[in-house]
């Protein structure tokens, strides 16, 4: 049989509808300037699906600097991976300045959030070593466990109970391989918005002798007193071990880091095959980056602008009868009940005629019978597109009920 078989036969769970979504549903283009309002097939529509949550995308000083970086070193320098011959007093002073802002001992750059965890994960463990999971884990932590020759337990989403029952077999069973246990969970789960129990899982950590990795890529910049986290948010900064943070969202460019005690740090950069064998992030990333956290550390006004954002949007969507679920993040999904059909139908309802843009998400990715519909409000959002999009769920919502939409998928 010829491998190749497959990509005419089973495209997959997402694939399979290739020919009736892509270019809409799938893979759309969004043009023009990265804001509340961009070009979706030449038309100007309400954005709620991008995760540049503190709008530092358009920023004119993150452009200058981006642009600035970029003429003078290019986009090769430096050449090499860190340890071959791609190190600089930029990544490592950009590194320094991370591990400061989320109060760790030492920091190490990522060259893309998704490769960097799962190298992440891979390092940490070996074959005696067990891994306790959250069962809602993103799939660049699911890649990582792939990756492990150990044993891993799941536990069912935040359930806390049911944590404590894994953490009891991963101790029996490290007990006999001699090895040690590693906890993982996200800060904020992207497509709920509800928050890891941190407190919780810490709590449970004296009596498991376990490592916790935290993945905050939604959490970094948003969350806290300072943004500098969901463990800040939670007041455990020092009981989590490993603090992993993405320069996708908030930082609205590309990369990624992992903090933590500086011999773990150091251990992690001579052993992470992800970053020895690849080439270091170009420099204009990391002096843009530099860029973006002394904005972060200073111009605190863009996160209250968020949070100003986010609570007038979760309180009016609330108050409509929209179901937010349980949502303490940014991110704000809207349930409604119906199929794949009426999903795409809604879908397009939204972008065509109230020309709002988010992202849905259907089966397989949430259970049969949920359409959720996510929402990213960001500091560059105004109250004014909030009203807009409150009263338009609403009324979408009224149309759901009264079985205005079809259950055939929308022909777009
Ligand atoms: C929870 C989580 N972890 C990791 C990643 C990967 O980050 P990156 O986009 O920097 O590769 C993402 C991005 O979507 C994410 O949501």
């Amino acid at each position: 049989m010829d491998v190749f078989n497959k990509c005419t036969v089973n495209m997959g769970p997402l694939g399979q509808y290739a020919d009736q979504t892509e270019g809409y549903f799938m893979f759309p283009k969004l043009e023009g300037e990265i804001g509340n309002k961009m070009l979706f097939r030449g038309k100007e529509r309400l954005i709620w699906s991008l995760n540049n949550y503190l709008g530092l995308a358009n920023h004119p000083e993150v452009r200058k600097a981006d642009a600035e970086a970029a003429a003078k070193y290019g986009m090769a320098y430096p050449m090499g991976a860190r340890m071959m011959s791609g190190q600089s007093d930029y990544h490592e002073q950009l590194e320094r300045e991370l591990a400061a802002f989320i109060g760790r001992e030492s920091a190490y750059l990522l060259n893309y959030g998704y490769q960097g965890m799962v190298s992440v994960i891979n390092s940490m463990v070996d074959r005696k070593d067990v891994i306790v999971y959250d069962s809602e884990a993103h799939a660049c932590i699911i890649d990582g466990m792939r990756l492990h020759f150990g044993k891993r337990f799941v536990y069912p989403h935040n359930n806390i109970e049911n944590l404590e029952i894994q953490l009891r077999r991963a101790k029996k069973m490290t007990e006999q391989t001699g090895g040690g246990i590693l906890v993982i969970t996200e800060g904020v789960y992207g497509m709920s918005g509800d928050l890891g129990k941190l407190k919780d899982i810490v709590a449970l950590k004296e009596k498991y002798d376990f490592r916790l990795l935290v993945d905050d890529a939604h959490g970094f910049g948003t969350m806290g007193a300072t943004g500098a986290g969901t463990d800040e948010h939670f007041g455990v900064q020092k009981e989590v071990d490993l603090y992993f943070g993405t320069f996708a969202k908030s930082m609205a460019g590309i990369g990624g880091f992992i903090a933590g005690e500086k011999k773990v740090i150091k251990y992690l950069m001579y052993n992470m095959r992800s970053q020895i064998f690849a080439k270091s992030l170009p420099m204009p990333m990391v002096i843009g980056a530099l860029k973006r956290m002394e904005l972060l550390r200073t111009q605190p006004e863009h996160r209250e602008k968020l949070w100003t954002i986010v609570n007038a949007l979760q309180k009016g969507l609330t108050e409509a009868g929209l179901d937010i679920g349980n949502t303490e993040s940014p991110v704000t999904p809207v349930m409604l009940s119906g199929g794949v059909g009426e999903a795409t139908q809604i879908t397009f309802d939204l972008r065509e005629n109230y020309n709002i843009f988010c992202s849905i998400v259907s089966y397989p990715v949430v259970p049969k019978g949920v359409i959720l519909l996510r929402l990213i409000p960001t500091a560059v959002h105004t109250l004014e597109d909030v009203a807009y999009t409150i009263k338009a769920f609403k009324e979408v919502k009224e149309k759901l009920l009264n079985k205005e939409y079809s259950t055939e998928m929308a022909e777009v």
